[in-house]
């Protein structure tokens, strides 16, 4: 299993905004880019009103990358799916709060199979719906645009939603990541994680910069005060 850092920014593209005709390229830009996270982002058409790819494709990418596989769960229900995804050669495997399904059960499916496993919310989701799975999760993952598409503008009020987990992180002692996840660009990349998050989505900003490395080195060297 591979380990988590607990200090440092990390950026984790998101392959979404990459060339969906071939992965591996944009695969191979991430990791020439000098990332150590990759975010795989799966959509089942219900949960979400779209439809991204599934785990055999995240199967496939795992043969060509030893990058940290970050797998974003937009599923109905994901405990239906997660061996699949376990098998698939995710690192980490996260799910979200707001569906009705064995949502500790699924976390502990994950655990039993030594992956890491996070938790997400989206916009409109209130942070206290987090507090059953807090202290089973790796990562705690903030939507800051409605699930579903790339390329959307950043909701600001999720900023208030990192300060509130990453209040409760440091009340509680947890040792989870606080990951942000859409429209995340380097303008609004200082605020971020100003409010606490540690873990930066970048879909689109980072496919369509000119230079990666440089954007990857402008992200992950951010300092939190
Ligand atoms: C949206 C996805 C995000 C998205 C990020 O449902 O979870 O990961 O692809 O892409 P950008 O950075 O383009 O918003
Ligand atoms: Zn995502």
């Amino acid at each position: 299993m591979k380990s988590i850092s607990h200090d440092s920014i990390l950026l984790a593209p998101s392959l979404l905004a990459g060339k969906h005709d071939a992965f591996n390229e944009s695969l191979k830009i991430a990791e020439s880019a000098n990332v150590q996270w990759v975010h795989l982002d799966i959509m089942d058409g219900h949960f979400v009103p779209n439809i991204s790819f599934g785990a055999s494709t995240v199967q496939s990418l795992r043969k060509h990358s030893d990058l940290f596989f970050d797998v974003h769960l937009m599923l109905s229900n994901p405990n239906q799916h997660i061996d699949s995804f376990i098998d698939s050669g995710a690192d980490l495997i996260t799910i979200h709060v707001e569906p009705e399904y064995p949502i500790t059960e699924t976390i502990k499916r994950i655990k039993n199979a030594k992956c890491k496993a996070g938790i997400a919310l989206n916009p409109s989701t209130d942070v206290s719906k987090l507090t059953p799975y807090l202290d089973l999760c790796d990562l705690v993952l903030i939507m800051s645009v409605e699930p579903g598409f790339g390329g959307q503008s950043f909701i600001v009020d999720s900023l208030k939603k990192i300060h509130q987990i990453s209040e409760i992180k440091a009340k509680e002692g947890y040792s989870f990541r606080i990951e942000v996840d859409g429209g995340i660009t380097l303008e609004n990349a200082p605020a971020c994680i100003k409010h606490g998050a540690d873990t930066l989505v970048c879909g689109t900003s980072f496919f369509t910069s000119n230079d990666t490395v440089q954007f990857t080195k402008d992200i992950e060297s951010i300092k939190k005060e």
